[in-house]
C-alpha cells in the first residue's frame, strides 16, 4: 500500500452506501485494503476469507496476474474511445469471445456497464424487436416474484423484491409477475428440486388474462441468486421455453450471476440446456474488476433491426462507457483466465465436494433450509419472531469476526466462493460458519 494512503479515512460521512445499513456501518466500520486469491485483507491487518466472491463477480478471485496486467497495458494503450459511430479491435475480439462461449443461437453482444444496464438494455431490445418486425402492440414484460434484475426501473419493475420496489412509485406499466418457485416440500434438496415445474405453467394464466399478442418478453433468473439461491425444479425451465416458444414471447435468462461458470458451465443456460432468445450478463465478465455487463442476443432478434437505409442507426440506444477499452481489455483477460485454469470444469468437479460439506450445517441451530448448486450454497435460518434479517446479519458480522466473508439476505445465509476455492478453504469456511451459528442468538 502507497505510504501516503491511510489505511482507514477519517471521516466517513460523505460516502453514501449502496444497500447499506449506513448509520450503523459507520459506527463499527468494516474496511477492506486489499484483496489477493481467496482472501480480503481488512485495515486492522486480517485476512478475510472470500465466501462470496465478492458480490458473486470474482470467479477467478483477486489480484490475478493476467487480468492486472491487462489493464495496465490497456490504460497505457487506448484509455478510452467512443463507442457510438466509431470502433477499437478489442470490443470486436470480445464480442466473439462471448458469442463463441454462449449457446450456438446467441450470435451478438451489446455492451454496458452493469447488470442492471444489460436488464434495461434487453427490456428495450425486446420491446423494440417486436415493434421493428411490425408487432408494436407486444409491450407487456413478465417477470417473477423474487426475481433480482438489478436497481434500474425497468429492472425493480420486473423484478419481484418488495423493499427494492415499494419506495419508487408506481414503476413500468403493463408487467406481470410469475409466482416464484420456492415451494416447501424443496426443502433440504441438494441440486435441482423435484417439485414446482407446474409453476412454470402460470405462464399460459398470464398469456390469456392479457393476450399473447401484447407480451413482449418473460424474463428471469435461471438460478434466482440475490433473492436466497431458488434452484429452479427440474422441468420448470423447459416449460416456461415451449410456453415462450409457443406464444411468440422472447424468453430473457438474467444471467448475470449464473455466467460465466458459476454452475460449472459457461452459462446456465447450457447447464439446464434450456436456450432463451437473450443472456443478460455482467459481474464475472470481468472477474468483478472494471464495471462492464453485456446482452448476448439471437441473429433473428439482431438481423430484425439490420433494415432500412444502411447510414440510418438501428437502435437508438448505448452508453458512453458501452465498450470501454480497458473494460474489454479486463473482460478478455478473465475469460483468459478462467480458461487457462479451467476454472468452469473445476466448479463442476468441486460442486459435489461443496454440496457435501454445506450440507453438513442441516444440525446447526437455527437452520431450517439448505439448498445447492455448482458453486453456489444457500443456509436458510429460522428468523427471529417479529425481526425478520436480525438473525442472518449476527451470522454476517460473527462470520466477519472469525474471518469469513458471507452475504446474507433476509434470514438467508448464502455462499458463492470464487472458482479457484481449494477443498481446505471449503472445509474451513463450513467449519467457521459451524462456530457461527453455534455462536448467535
Ligand atoms: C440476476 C441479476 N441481475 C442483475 C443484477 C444487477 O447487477 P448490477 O449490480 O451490476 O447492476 C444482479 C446483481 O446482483 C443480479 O444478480
Amino acid at each position: 500500500m502507497a505510504l501516503d494512503r491511510p489505511a482507514a479515512p477519517n471521516d466517513l460521512n460523505a460516502f453514501w452506501m449502496p444497500f447499506t445499513a449506513n448509520r450503523q456501518f459507520k459506527k463499527a466500520p468494516r474496511m477492506i485494503v486489499a484483496a489477493e486469491g481467496m482472501h480480503y485483507t481488512t485495515s486492522d491487518g486480517r485476512q478475510i476469507l472470500d465466501g462470496t466472491a465478492g458480490l458473486w463477480c470474482c470467479n477467478a478471485g483477486h489480484k490475478r496476474p493476467r487480468i492486472v496486467e491487462a489493464i495496465q497495458t490497456q490504460a497505457a494503450e487506448l484509455d478510452y474511445a467512443p463507442a457510438f459511430q466509431m470502433g477499437h479491435p478489442r470490443a470486436f475480439e470480445l464480442a466473439n469471445r462471448l458469442v463463441d462461449l454462449a449457446p450456438d443461437t446467441m450470435a451478438h453482444a451489446f455492451f454496458v456497464n452493469s447488470g442492471s444496464e444489460a436488464v434495461e438494455t434487453a427490456l428495450k431490445i425486446a420491446i423494440a424487436y417486436h415493434r421493428a418486425r411490425g408487432d408494436g402492440a407486444r409491450t407487456r414484460l413478465i417477470g417473477r416474484e423474487r426475481g433480482y434484475h438489478g436497481v434500474n426501473f425497468g429492472g425493480i419493475s420486473v423484478g419481484g423484491i418488495v423493499n427494492n420496489r415499494k419506495m419508487f412509485g408506481t414503476l413500468l406499466a403493463g408487467v406481470d409477475h410469475l409466482p416464484h418457485t420456492h415451494i416447501p416440500e424443496n426443502r433440504w434438496t441438494r441440486g435441482q428440486p423435484e417439485h414446482g415445474a407446474h409453476l412454470a405453467d402460470e405462464l399460459e394464466r398470464i398469456v390469456a388474462l392479457h393476450g399473447p399478442e401484447t407480451i413482449a418478453a418473460c424474463i428471469v433468473e435461471p438460478l434466482a441468486g440475490s433473492t436466497g439461491v431458488l434452484i429452479p425444479p427440474k422441468g420448470y425451465l423447459q416449460r416456461l421455453r415451449e410456453i415462450c416458444t409457443k406464444h411468440g414471447i422472447l424468453l430473457i435468462f438474467d444471467e448475470v450471476i449464473t455466467g460465466f461458470g458459476r454452475l460449472g458451465s459457461p452459462f446456465a443456460a447450457q447447464h439446464f440446456d434450456v436456450t432463451p432468445d437473450m443472456i443478460t450478463c455482467a459481474k464475472g465478465l470481468t472477474n468483478g474488476v472494471i464495471p462492464m455487463g453485456a446482452v448476448l442476443t439471437s441473429a433473428a432478434i439482431h438481423d430484425a433491426f439490420m433494415t432500412g437505409p444502411e447510414h440510418l442507426i438501428e437502435l437508438f440506444h448505448g452508453y458512453t462507457y458501452s465498450a470501454n477499452p480497458i473494460a474489454c481489455a479486463t473482460a478478455i483477460a478473465s475469460l483468459d483466465t478462467y480458461r487457462e485454469e479451467g476454472l468452469f470444469e473445476r466448479c463442476a468437479e468441486l460442486a459435489p465436494y461443496w454440496e457435501e460439506g454445506l450440507h453438513s450445517l442441516r444440525d446447526c441451530p437455527h437452520v431450517i433450509d439448505i439448498r445447492n448448486m455448482g458453486l453456489i450454497g444457500a443456509i436458510e435460518l429460522e428468523p427471529i419472531p417479529g425481526e425478520p434479517t436480525k438473525r442472518a446479519f449476527a451470522a454476517f458480522l460473527e462470520a466477519y469476526d472469525k474471518g469469513l466473508l458471507i452475504r446474507t439476505t433476509g434470514d438467508i445465509i448464502a455462499l458463492s466462493p470464487p472458482l479457484i476455492i481449494e477443498k481446505a478453504q471449503i472445509d474451513e469456511l463450513f467449519g467457521t460458519l459451524r462456530g457461527v451459528l453455534h455462536a448467535i442468538a
